[in-house]
């Protein structure tokens, strides 16, 4: 198996093991897909990816992280979606999207505004805090809201807003779901001991607070059919004092499986905003490697590895030694859109058969004259020499 070996999950063949990870652009206004989208995420496709994931997109508008988050919890929302997708596609790469609710972690500024909770007075600039709903009536931090706590009612309408949001996403055109069940949000906040301080039939115990997310996932593969690859991402361990740790997560990995789950996409930490778990998990080089590794022989699902993944060696032997069927790059993709073609030409193949042909039937060509130039010792600097 190597980073370029296609992979098949259920009715799709992702054309390599390259996917661009979800990040979140704060970029839409009433949660619409704009031209922004269509470029920025056209790029990753242009450049070779395997899949492109869209960023988290609310499921309800309660369940946006600030006011610029995307969505598709309305019928208006799908044409912005579908014109990504289609680029997406066009380009030879498969389309994906992050479904996701904020939960307790919503209601803030942007990342460039430190992610701030929204206070009243923000009102004046259009960006009034909403109330936040989650599993208990627990704030995320200091300084956050108090969420409410959902009843069973809200927990049924809630699982038919993913229904209803991953529908939209096929209607879109999306070949490739994700779930975002880390970093905090409301399903990981149902899944933490942390966050869901429940007595009902959703808290108590491991079994019940996976029950959410079991609904959750049962009703977007009902959206979404058999064909669909559907993806979940995990916060594989909490970093937080009485939070989840690797070994309850290969449980819950073996749950998520038997639901339906494809890939477990293993990420970390976000339980509270208390940035301490970030240091409890430390950030080196592929710093998820171990855990998906670890869950990929455990259990039989497809996983996904994520996090300071940026070299085209790297990322093969991710692959190569088993680590992950699936290597993610998120902000390696922001800074090189064309990282896929450029591990290609790294990794030896020169033949820039993967380009769109537009750019191919240039850039080979361009390549060969670069190599005789640089074989005869030549360099872009040799003319000012003499
Ligand atoms: C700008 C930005 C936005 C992000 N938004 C999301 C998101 O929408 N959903 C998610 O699961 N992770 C999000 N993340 C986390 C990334 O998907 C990724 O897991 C993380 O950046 C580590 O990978 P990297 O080292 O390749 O960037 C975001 C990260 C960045 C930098």
């Amino acid at each position: 198996m190597t980073l370029f070996s296609p992979l098949a999950v259920r009715d799709v063949a992702l054309p390599n093991r390259v996917g661009v990870s979800p990040m979140c652009m704060y970029s839409s206004t009433g949660g619409v897909a704009g031209d922004f989208h269509v470029a920025h995420l056209g790029r990753f496709a242009l450049g070779g990816a395997g899949v492109v994931i869209a960023e988290a997109t609310a499921v309800h508008p309660q369940g946006r992280i600030s006011h610029f988050d995307s969505g598709l919890w309305s019928d208006e929302q799908v044409e912005g979606w579908r014109r990504v997708a289609s680029l997406v596609s066009a380009s030879g790469s498969v389309p994906g999207i992050q479904l996701s609710h904020a939960g307790r972690r919503g209601a803030v500024r942007e990342p460039w505004y430190a992610g701030a909770p929204l206070v009243d007075a923000d009102a004046a600039a259009g960006q009034a805090p909403w109330p936040l709903s989650a599993p208990s009536a627990i704030a995320a931090g200091p300084g956050h809201q108090i969420p409410a706590a959902m009843s069973i009612a809200d927990i049924a309408r809630s699982v038919q807003d993913w229904h209803d949001a991953a529908a939209r996403a096929m209607a879109a055109g999306f070949r490739f779901i994700e779930l975002h069940g880390a970093h905090g949000y409301l399903l990981h906040s149902f899944l933490s001991p942390v966050s869901n301080h429940r007595t009902d039939a959703y808290g108590g115990t491991a079994e019940r607070r996976l029950r959410y997310p079991l609904e959750v996932i049962a009703a977007v593969r009902d959206a979404i059919g058999h064909g669909v690859p559907l993806s979940y991402r995990i916060s594989t361990v909490d970093g937080a004092d009485g939070g989840l740790d690797v070994d309850d997560t290969v449980q819950v990995a073996r749950a998520l499986a038997a639901a339906g789950v494809d890939i477990i996409d293993t990420s970390s930490g976000g339980i509270t905003t208390d940035r301490s778990s970030d240091t409890r998990i430390r950030r080196g080089f592929a710093f998820h490697a171990d855990f998906s590794r670890r869950i990929r022989h455990e259990v039989e699902v497809l996983t996904a590895t994520v996090g300071f993944v940026v070299d085209p060696e790297q990322a093969a032997m991710l692959i190569e030694r088993g680590d992950a069927d699936l290597v993610l790059l998120g902000r390696q993709m922001l800074d090189d859109p064309n990282w896929t073609h450029h591990a290609r030409l790294a990794l030896g193949d020169t033949s820039h058969e993967s380009w769109d042909v537009r750019f191919g039937s240039a850039l080979g060509p361009r390549h060969r004259t670069l190599t005789r130039l640089q074989e005869a010792g030549e360099t872009p600097l040799s003319r000012f020499r003499n």
